[in-house]
């Protein structure tokens, strides 16, 4: 599909959406750090996360406004990471913030004006959604030219966003980019909100208006607030005229990456281009983790880490990768993203440091692993493994148990999570009884 409309390349839409809003006075911000600075959530995902303090009225900006590009980590999609174009573990939010001195018409109008003076995209394929109850929105969208039939109303599980169970919130309206009948499911009330491909949700416009308490209710925040975030991988896909992220310069460079070391080409082989895409995507969390200090282990952002890793060396195997190959790819998100993310530069060498270590004590146990597993499963009777075996894998080869899953689910095979878990607490167990012996011989030994 050729775009009807000027082509852009991903650092050149990152500059024009934070210069666009520089100009309309919001202060520009560095992405914060992976690890945000708020006990309540495990990795940053959203631009809004380190201006929380602001929405709550405890910080005062001078500023109308501020504006950000920031790294983000989701990991709640990972199952369709890569089977679709449009999910990500890591992406980049382009994001444009207000703590009261912003209506909800200006921000509206600050959007239309960007999507559609600078961006350029054509009117008649813009769409947007507002959350049921909000009036308000649909008559500014109706006031800036929308037709009524580009707008949606729906209801909280779309139009209502929070960044936690906790925090601030509010009801959204989200902007979408209609790629064509023809990606669609055709059928005739196919709507933005419809699953099929057609409706590419591009940009996230939040009145965050309550801050979500720990018993579920949603006490009003001090003002009326704005929060909006763009998928920048999303736009890049729209403003160069390709349907998948992993088809857009940066990610399509990393994808050449994977084709380089493995000698398979992309777009030839399902199954190998799943293996590209998901390498593609969690090279730069697992790389962008590191440089801000994570470290894999068992628990926590470090299991986050560990997971995103690990199933990015299975997938390299798949494609007859051999041995370490990470770094490759470390050094092309250098080069094309070092120039956003200092952080990425200045700790390259730790980030190759960490990436070998674990390459190298999975990769020891990997193939022992795959074939203990493929054992298993050709001795298995019924549809479940047991939760004893997926702990051995876990325990004994590295897996993570979400890695087994993912094998199992390719058989169509569950595993007993309660069965594994149980496992676990049983091998949490003997460890403190170890601590405790331990502890008591040292006493008995040395307190007399
Ligand atoms: N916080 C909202 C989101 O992540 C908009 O920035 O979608």
């Amino acid at each position: 599909m050729a775009a009807d409309y000027p082509t852009m390349k991903t650092a050149e839409i990152r500059s024009a959406y934070l210069n666009f809003f520089e100009s309309k006075g919001c202060k520009l911000y560095p992405s914060s750090s992976l690890v945000p600075d708020d006990p309540s959530l495990l990795l940053a995902n959203a631009g809004m996360n380190q201006f929380k303090e602001f929405y709550q009225g405890k910080k005062v900006m001078k500023e109308i406004g501020a504006c950000s590009c920031q790294k983000c980590v989701r990991t709640n999609d990972i199952d369709i990471i890569g089977a679709d174009g449009r999910h990500a573990s890591f992406f980049e939010m382009l994001g444009n913030f207000a703590f009261g001195g912003v209506t909800k018409e200006q921000a509206c109008t600050w959007a239309y004006e960007l999507i559609t003076e600078v961006f350029k995209l054509p009117k008649d394929r813009l769409y947007f959604t507002v959350f049921t109850e909000d009036d308000e929105t649909e008559s500014v969208w109706r006031s800036l030219g929308v037709p009524a039939d580009h707008i949606t109303r729906l209801g909280e599980d779309d139009n209502f966003w929070a960044a936690g169970p906790t925090g601030p919130c509010g009801p959204c309206s989200e902007i979408y980019f209609d790629l064509g009948e023809e990606v669609g499911c055709g059928c005739p009330d196919c709507a933005p909100g419809c699953d099929c491909d057609r409706f590419l949700e591009f940009w996230n416009l939040v009145f965050t208006q309550y801050d979500g308490q720990e018993d579920g209710t949603l006490a009003p925040l001090p003002t009326k607030n704005i929060d909006t975030g763009m998928g920048l991988e999303r736009m890049a896909a729209i403003m160069q005229g390709v349907q998948s992220n992993y088809e857009t310069d940066v990610m399509r460079d990393l994808i050449s990456v994977g084709e380089r070391l493995s000698g398979k080409s992309y777009k030839e082989n399902a199954e190998s281009d799943l293996s590209l895409r998901i390498i593609a995507d969690h090279s730069r969390s697992v790389t962008f983790m590191i440089a801000d200090g994570i470290l894999p282990s068992n628990e926590g952002r470090g299991y986050v880490l560990r997971r995103l890793l690990r199933r990015a060396v299975m997938h390299a195997h798949k494609l007859g990768i051999e041995g370490a190959f990470l770094s490759n790819y470390v050094d092309a998100i250098v080069r094309l993203m070092g120039h956003v993310y200092p952080e990425v530069v200045d700790n390259r060498e730790l980030v190759e440091r960490v990436i070998l270590s674990e390459e190298e004590r999975f990769g020891v146990t990997l193939r022992q692993g795959q074939a203990y597993l493929a054992d298993a499963l050709e001795k298995l009777e019924g549809t479940v493994l047991d939760g004893a075996t997926a702990f051995t894998l876990h325990d004994t080869y590295g897996f993570p148990v979400e890695i087994t899953e993912e094998i199992c689910a390719d058989a169509n095979i569950t595993v007993d999570k309660e069965g594994f878990e149980a496992c676990m607490d049983q091998q949490r167990e003997r460890a403190r009884a170890a601590t405790k012996d331990d502890a008591e011989a040292a006493w008995s030994t040395y307190g007399g």
